[in-house]
């Protein structure tokens, strides 16, 4: 994916002028947008999903890998999103990200191809409004650059070349360009936004980018905090606040959700219903969300977990970040440790007869019509109390064997991340205008 097809020639500078045209939108009408968020495949093997995530993350923590199922159907962990760029609009979905910032796509330069498959990737040739910046545009200062390519600015054939690294490694290339997207507002109509800036990738590599875990992807959404996230290039004009709601793609049928650019509080829940913390700023990752942890409880009681566990310290190490493109939850090992020695004194559940390679603690539920497990909870700066059900740390890894879907963060280097798996069902609202976290169980059953 992402690799150009030797048949396809290089793509040029196509009409640079019309980048002067393209930085006004006709999103004045729109209350909020909504873009349909879904999980491509709801009956995968998750263990595809969680090694890629191990390999992902593997720096953090101290186990290298996971086993992957063999045989099994590969799948993805991923929440994607069913963008419309170009024009006319080509339908490409992206990877929910809320751990990076650039927006990129899979591009191709084949024009006319008799053998390219629609949807498979960008076809910048067929669309009207396709430009990439050149290398000399002020936007262009906005990305990374491969190191041995110099800007010529007295060529006019001259992209802007942008290279994006991700933190396992993982990376994209290609020239940062500007595009027309649709979107669907509140109202059901669609609009569009002819200012988008982003990737359009031509080399992807890395456990991140390729293989089972970007099955069925086209390329990546970014949304973090950054200035070129897709929220904050749509950023003001809908409050700088943005929300999702990742469903359990365990159910049958799989549900659809939205992510909705502008905010839940836009009518969709009632204020009252949200609960908020501060996000926590490290100037060091200005681009991840971090929230702050007080305490944890397991079964009611509250685990004796110093503080300093869940800070961030002046090297911008530490702290805890909610990533939408993380499937399973990293703690910080002391932490992990604690809530580990809580689950293991509190169920009373037989243990499978083999261990599962990769998680520290596993029951076999076979047997058990209604296991109980005890609640977890999560108090956070600023007092709320998040409570994920079971099923958002309990992961089913086989026919009746549930495991609990933590893993351990080495301090001081690593930080901890709240994965998707244990945002599922909740509503979350990003909320960068007024730099806190929204969350709650409802409204994520309104379409
Ligand atoms: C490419 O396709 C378009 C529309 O199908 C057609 O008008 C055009 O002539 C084709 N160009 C070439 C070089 O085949
Ligand atoms: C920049 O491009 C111009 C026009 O193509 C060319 O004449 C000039 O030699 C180039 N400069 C460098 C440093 O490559
Ligand atoms: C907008 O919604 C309609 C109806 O659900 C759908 O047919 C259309 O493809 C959507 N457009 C975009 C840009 O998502
Ligand atoms: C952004 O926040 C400020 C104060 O924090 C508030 O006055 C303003 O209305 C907010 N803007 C939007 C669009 O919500
Ligand atoms: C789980 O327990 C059942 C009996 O309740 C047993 O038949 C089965 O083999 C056990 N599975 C594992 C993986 O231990």
């Amino acid at each position: 994916m992402g690799l150009r097809s030797p048949l396809c020639p290089p793509l040029s500078v196509l009409h640079i002028l019309s980048l002067l045209l393209a930085l006004s939108t006709d999103l004045s009408t729109a209350d909020y947008l909504k873009i349909p968020l879904l999980h491509r495949n709801p009956f995968q093997s998750l263990s595809a999903a969680l090694s890629a995530d191990v390999r992902r993350l593997s720096f953090l923590c101290r186990r290298p890998e996971l086993p992957v199922t063999s045989g099994a159907p590969l799948g993805s962990g991923q929440y994607l999103v069913d963008l419309r760029i170009g024009t006319p609009p080509q339908r490409l979905l992206l990877v929910a990200d809320t751990g990076s910032d650039l927006v990129w796509v899979s591009c191709s330069a084949c024009h006319n191809c008799s053998n390219h498959v629609p949807e498979s990737a960008f076809f910048a040739r067929h669309s009207a409004t396709f430009s990439p910046h050149h290398c000399f545009d002020s936007a262009c200062r906005l990305v990374p650059h491969p190191k041995h390519v110099p800007c010529n600015h007295t060529r006019l054939h001259s992209p802007c070349r942008y290279e994006y690294l991700y933190i396992d490694g993982s990376s994209t290339s290609g020239f940062f360009s500007i595009e027309t997207t649709t979107f669907n507002t509140s109202s059901g109509s669609e609009v569009k936004h002819r200012g988008l800036k982003f990737g359009c990738g031509f080399r992807s590599s890395g456990p991140s980018l390729s293989g089972p875990s970007f099955n069925g992807a086209h390329g990546v959404m970014g949304l973090g905090l950054g200035p070129i996230s897709m929220p904050s290039q749509l950023g003001r004009r809908f409050g700088d606040r943005f929300s999702y709601c990742l469903m359990d793609y365990t159910l049958s049928p799989p549900p659809t959700s939205y992510l909705m650019i502008g905010g839940a509080s836009n009518g969709v829940v009632s204020g009252k219903l949200i609960s908020y913390t501060p996000l926590q700023i490290n100037p060091l990752s200005p681009t991840f969300y971090y929230i702050g942890i007080q305490s944890v409880t397991v079964g009611g009681v509250k685990l004796p977990i110093s503080p300093s566990v869940w800070a961030i310290d002046e090297l911008g190490n530490g702290g805890t970040v909610v990533d939408s493109g993380t499937t399973l939850t990293f703690l910080a090992e002391p932490a992990y440790d604690k809530i580990l020695t809580a689950f293991k004194r509190r169920v009373k559940l037989p243990k499978p007869a083999l261990p599962t390679l990769g998680f520290d603690l596993c029951f076999n539920v076979s047997g058990v019509s209604r296991p109980s497990l005890p609640r977890m909870r999560f108090k956070l700066v600023g007092g709320s109390v998040f409570t994920p059900p079971p099923r958002n740390y309990f992961l089913d890894t086989a026919d009746g064997i549930k495991c609990l879907a933590l893993q351990p963060v080495t301090l001081p280097s690593g930080f901890s991340v709240i994965g998707n798996l244990m945002q599922q069902g909740f509503l979350f609202e990003f909320d960068k205008n007024r730099s806190r976290l929204g969350f709650s169980r409802h409204g994520c059953a309104i379409p």
